[in-house]
């Protein structure tokens, strides 16, 4: 597959998740787009993106449209719609589809589309690829395809569904990480700090601390480095060695078995 620049982009299905990419891949793309072509449905979003980018943004009227105009085709439809609308599709030797659909497969993806396994993909990304901050999950790996989407913020490969499935499992700890914001805001309330002090002193301390850990993490020993070089003795250290002895890990670890059966439907996912 090849996806040279500059690319037609297609968006069958123009919803929460295809507003945010196409704004993503607008606004400052490493590949230059010549045009991006939307489906009219959600007209306010459709026509918000038009009015962004006048010269490059089409809104057709249906999605045989949109993927005669493209190259690359985001299927970003709702679960339950998407086989039916696949089905409904002609797709030619120029075409790539990515399918945001997290249900879908990507054997029946092929089935569905009639495209070749080397050119239909699913990705897995956040509504903040709208600014560049979103990290993308892609599967089976293209290198090409992956240089536009890391346009986004970033993009990891995945060479199995199955890790892509497991990679998804941090986005499900992201309300545990507030409910520690916030136990964190309560017990300082509670030993007499005032409330807005405590608020805004947590969400600007774990900012900073979330920054150190995003810095260097491309390298496998960064978190380890991290923690290697609290104080000997001192408090974090200690912090770590309590929490460790409290059952604080070992429930995460739990709890992300819990998540990843969910996901894969093996079960309910809940735990303790
Ligand atoms: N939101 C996220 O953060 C997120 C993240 C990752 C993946 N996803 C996945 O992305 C998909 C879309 O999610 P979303 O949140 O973007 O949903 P959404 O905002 O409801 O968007 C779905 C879009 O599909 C349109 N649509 C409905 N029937 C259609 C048809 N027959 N042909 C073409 N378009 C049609 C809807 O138009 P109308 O509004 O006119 O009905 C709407 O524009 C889902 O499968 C979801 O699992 C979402």
């Amino acid at each position: 597959m090849s996806l040279p620049p500059p690319l037609k982009l297609g968006f069958v299905g123009y919803g929460t998740i295809a507003h945010s990419i196409a704004a993503g891949l607008l606004s400052q793309p490493a590949f230059e787009v010549k045009s991006v072509h939307v489906s009219r449905r959600s007209a306010a979003k459709s026509a918000a993106i038009k009015a962004q980018h006048p010269g490059k943004v089409t809104v057709c009227d249906d999605n045989q449209a949109v993927v005669d105009a493209a190259d690359l085709v985001f299927l970003c439809v709702l679960p339950a719609l998407y086989e039916e609308v696949l089905a409904g599709l002609e797709f030619g030797e120029r075409h790539t589809l990515v399918s945001l659909v997290s249900t879908s497969t990507l054997a029946r993806l092929r089935e569905c589309s009639r495209l070749p396994a080397e050119r239909a993909f699913k990705m897995i990304c956040l509504p903040s690829v709208a600014t560049r901050d979103g990290t993308c999950l892609l599967v089976p790996p293209s290198p090409p395809l992956k240089a536009v989407l890391d346009t986004l913020g970033g993009c990891v490969c995945c060479a199995t569904e199955k890790i892509m499935t497991t990679m998804m499992i941090p986005a499900c700890l992201m309300g545990p990480y507030y409910r520690v914001l916030q136990q964190n805001r309560d017990w300082m309330v509670a030993n007499g700090v005032p409330e807005e002090d405590a608020s805004y002193f947590v969400g600007r301390t774990y900012l900073g601390i979330a920054k150190d850990a995003e810095a260097s993490c491309a390298d496998p020993k960064h978190f380890d480095a991290l923690i290697a070089e609290q104080t000997p003795g001192g408090i974090n250290e200690q912090s770590i060695q309590n929490l460790e002895r409290l059952g604080a890990f070992k429930g995460y670890g739990e709890a992300c078995d819990g998540i990843l059966e969910r996901l894969e439907g093996r079960g309910d996912g809940n735990r303790g």
